[in-house]
């Protein structure tokens, strides 16, 4: 399963897995999003078992009711892959979900994470499944402030916020693989990030109103540092299908300052590895959600 699969990164992600034969839960926050990227893929690759779902990531009443539905989907077999993928980069003002929170922490960390736990008990603890989180290198911007958690005390569309969002994914990846490992799971969590990869990320969240500084960086490092979607997409599979990956492996392009090229283990700075901020983030992160991971969250 590859949420924001209708788009971009996840997108080529799932016409590579589908070209491999994979049967793959497609979810859009519509229906004819979701219809839509199936028809694109089945374009080229005509046989995909591809299923159309609904997903809102900021909307915990929606990651609800499709864990609910994927859980009933394939009763007693395993989800093998998930791929936490979906996001919004740099909304320009600060805005809140349904449930109050700050929409590109919902939306990149708290729904995914939300997911993650809703959908846990569905992957079986077995040899080759493996959970993906896809962060970013902005991460290594960001900075978790539990006292700004949702930018209520300041905002700043891409430097705080959307790499806090960033950092998070990256804080409970690493968390996840340490969980899995003290119980014992041979489940895998990894990471990805995909560099600068041209997709609809640009231009989504900021609109109209892409700041400055990101109009200026873009325009130098566009022509020289960024690759297309498909190449973007090569972390999140290597993180999700190459044997050797390893337990809480974090995968990026290989090229100058991480920004294209074939993947290779990225960078992870050191408050991605901090032990007390990921046990803090995780018990923080299922009280906001009001989503526990059961047995995993005692396993710390
Ligand atoms: N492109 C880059 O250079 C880059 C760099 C670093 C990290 N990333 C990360 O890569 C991932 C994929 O981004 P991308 O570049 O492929 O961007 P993209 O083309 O804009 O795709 C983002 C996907 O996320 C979905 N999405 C957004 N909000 C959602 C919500 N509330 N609920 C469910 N789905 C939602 C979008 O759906 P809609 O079509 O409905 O908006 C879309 O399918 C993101 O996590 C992003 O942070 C990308």
């Amino acid at each position: 399963m590859i949420t924001g699969a209708n788009s971009g990164i996840g997108w080529e992600a799932a016409l590579e897995l589908a070209r491999q034969g994979a049967e793959i839960i497609l979810p859009a926050r519509t229906e004819a999003k979701a219809n839509d990227a199936i028809a694109r893929i089945r374009a080229q690759v005509p046989n995909a078992k591809l299923i159309p779902e609904i997903l809102d990531l900021a909307d915990l009443n929606s990651v609800h009711a499709f864990a609910k539905r994927v859980a009933e989907m394939f009763p007693g077999q395993s989800l093998d892959l998930l791929i936490n993928n979906a996001g919004v980069m740099a909304v320009p003002t600060r805005e809140l979900t349904v449930d109050g929170y700050e929409r590109q922490f919902a939306t990149n960390y708290l729904g995914p994470f939300a997911l993650t736990a809703l959908l846990f008990w569905s992957i079986k603890p077995q040899p080759g499944s493996r959970i993906v989180t896809v962060s970013s290198g902005v991460s290594n911007q960001g900075k978790i402030e539990f006292d700004n958690l949702q930018s209520q005390r300041r905002y700043s569309p891409m430097w705080q916020a959307y790499a806090q969002s960033k950092l998070a994914d990256l804080v409970f990846q690493q968390e996840l693989q340490r969980r899995l490992t003290a119980m014992g799971s041979p489940i895998l969590s990894t990471g990805a990030h995909p560099g600068y990869a041209i997709t609809n990320l640009q231009t989504t969240g900021p609109g109209e109103n892409v700041p400055f500084l990101m109009r200026f960086g873009m325009m130098i490092l566009k022509p020289l540092a960024s690759q297309d979607a498909a190449h973007g997409a090569l972390p999140t599979l290597y993180a999700a299908t190459a044997p050797e990956a390893t337990p809480g492996g974090y995968y990026g392009p290989s090229g100058f300052q991480e920004l294209k090229g074939y993947p290779v283990p990225a960078k992870i700075t050191a408050a991605a590895k901090d032990v007390a901020l990921a046990q803090r983030l995780w018990a923080e992160s299922e009280r906001l959600t009001g989503v526990s991971f059961g047995a995993l969250s005692d396993a710390a």
